[in-house]
């Protein structure tokens, strides 16, 4: 099956956000992966659920909305905006109950409810809900900015969670990978199973945008 392409929601220049998701509803992407960042679980902050709403406005182009937020409680107006999958990190609580509750939360709401587990967390913090989730995104650069180098020691945890969801009877939740991906790495993550990858950095800086979708899906 081919790989599934999210583009994520940071252009250089983030006013011209919108303009860019208009031009992503001519390419064969699958996803738009929107960036939330609150300024505290990571230094950056991007924008919340109300520019979420206005990005749905102007595409069909189901979103994939990834929180890097610390204790998000109001999941409900994400959904409302018209996220189909709301991913929440591991790490952004203190406690795995809380985990489950907001997890449990979103799937009532209607969306798909995800997990995502940053680089150095060990996967065994992700093993105890994966009966939760419909996707889990494994991060394969520190959240918080596009344009860095995706850590190599990924592929292997990525196998290791594909393993994993194979034993427990899993196989239909969906693994996305974020951060570094192009065209150099694409070879290597499709080796893995990995189901959807994220583009940022890869994408907005290429002359033919078409071309480059091209290239990760063939
Ligand atoms: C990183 C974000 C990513 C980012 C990916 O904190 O979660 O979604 O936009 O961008 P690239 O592909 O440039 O690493
Ligand atoms: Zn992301």
């Amino acid at each position: 099956m081919n790989i599934k392409i999210a583009p994520s929601t940071n252009p250089p220049k983030p006013e011209d956000m919108l303009e860019y998701i208009k031009e992503l509803n001519a390419l064969d992407v699958d996803y738009i992966h929107c960036d939330i960042m609150d300024g505290k679980f990571v230094t950056a902050t991007t924008f919340g659920a109300d520019i979420t709403k206005k990005i749905a406005e102007v595409t069909k182009i189901p979103l994939n909305v990834h929180l890097m937020v610390k204790k998000p409680k109001d999941v409900k107006q994400y959904i409302r905006a018209g996220a189909s999958i709301v991913t929440i990190h591991l790490e952004a609580f203190e406690d795995i109950k809380q985990v489950i509750k907001t997890l449990l939360k979103i799937a009532k709401l209607g969306a798909i409810p995800s997990a995502s587990i940053k680089p150095n967390t060990p996967l065994e913090k992700l093993w105890p809900i994966l009966g939760y989730v419909g996707m889990v995104l494994v991060m394969s650069v520190e959240p918080g900015k596009s344009g860095q180098e995706f850590i190599a020691g990924t592929l292997d945890r990525i196998a290791q969670i594909k393993k994993k969801l194979g034993e427990l009877g899993l196989d239909d939740v969906l693994v996305e990978v974020d951060g570094g991906v192009n065209n150099k790495n694409i070879a290597d993550i499709k080796k893995t199973g990995a189901d959807i990858v994220v583009v940022g950095n890869y994408l907005y800086s290429a002359v033919d945008r078409g071309e480059a979708i091209k290239k990760l899906k063939k």
